[in-house]
């Protein structure tokens, strides 16, 4: 299983004092020495943490791939188009969020959403939907002609403790897309308390995981938090 961390928060710290420490690019590093198998970032359209330079100075630094989270905005995916990272997962973005809500429900005409993956798709980039872990969602994501989808597991992540309904969600979820002959990526909320039983679904091939590795890096380092999730995700995939 595949495990990419998302360095958006190292780029809050620094943007809480619009310094120029820590490094996103610092950060990448210590994280494919941890065990990472692809760097993610958000490039948000009100550039809260992540900044354009960031994603230029990522795309040549990471020895990795470069995962771009972006909304549908037209100059963001222009950007991306242009940066070319190896993957762009779609997300759906609101201003005021904390972070990123729910995931695209790809219901109606979806025009920008279309537009987005076509302009990706031509630039070469493989894209990805973040969305719910819903059937429906899952079909409409497919019908898009992309070839991957990033499953919602904020709700699995608040509910994880009392009940284990969210996870039966995800894994049929998780099936389903497979079915569909989509790549299944998951994400969101995920911890070090709560990210085995997701790490043993079968279906799922790749991991995104972000806030809960560099609060950890603070007080171990970025490497080896990210050599702690490394194991534990490696631990439930064993046969
Ligand atoms: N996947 C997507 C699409 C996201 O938007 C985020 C948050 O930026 C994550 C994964 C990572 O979530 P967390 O920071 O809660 O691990």
């Amino acid at each position: 299983m595949r495990l990419y961390v998302n360095i958006d928060h190292v780029a809050t710290v620094r943007e809480a004092r619009r310094t120029d420490e820590p490094d996103p690019v610092r950060a990448a590093a210590a994280a494919e020495q941890g065990g990472a198998d692809g760097i993610t970032v958000h490039l948000r359209e009100d550039r809260r943490h992540i900044q354009d330079a960031d994603v230029r100075a990522l795309r040549a630094a990471v020895r990795t791939v470069l995962n771009l989270e972006l909304g549908a905005a037209p100059e963001i995916v222009r950007l991306a188009a242009r940066l070319k990272p190896f993957q762009a997962t779609l997300v759906p973005e609101q201003r005021r969020e904390i972070t990123t809500e729910g995931g695209l429900a790809l219901r109606g005409a979806n025009r920008k959403v279309c537009t987005a993956v076509e302009r990706l798709t031509a630039a070469g980039i493989r894209v990805s939907l973040f969305i719910d872990p819903d059937p429906g969602t899952i079909d409409r994501a497919a019908a898009l002609g992309v070839p991957a989808v990033e499953l919602h597991t904020g709700r699995y992540a608040r509910s994880w403790r009392k009940s284990d309904a969210a996870l039966r969600a995800l894994g049929r979820a998780a099936a389903h897309a497979r079915a569909r002959g989509l790549a299944v990526h998951a994400g969101h909320g995920l911890t070090y308390d709560n990210v085995q039983p997701v790490a043993a679904i079968r279906d799922i091939e790749e991991l995104n995981i972000g806030h809960s590795i560099v609060s950890n890096a603070i007080f171990l380092g970025m490497e080896e938090a990210v050599r702690r999730m490394r194991q534990l995700v490696d631990e439930a995939r064993k046969p």
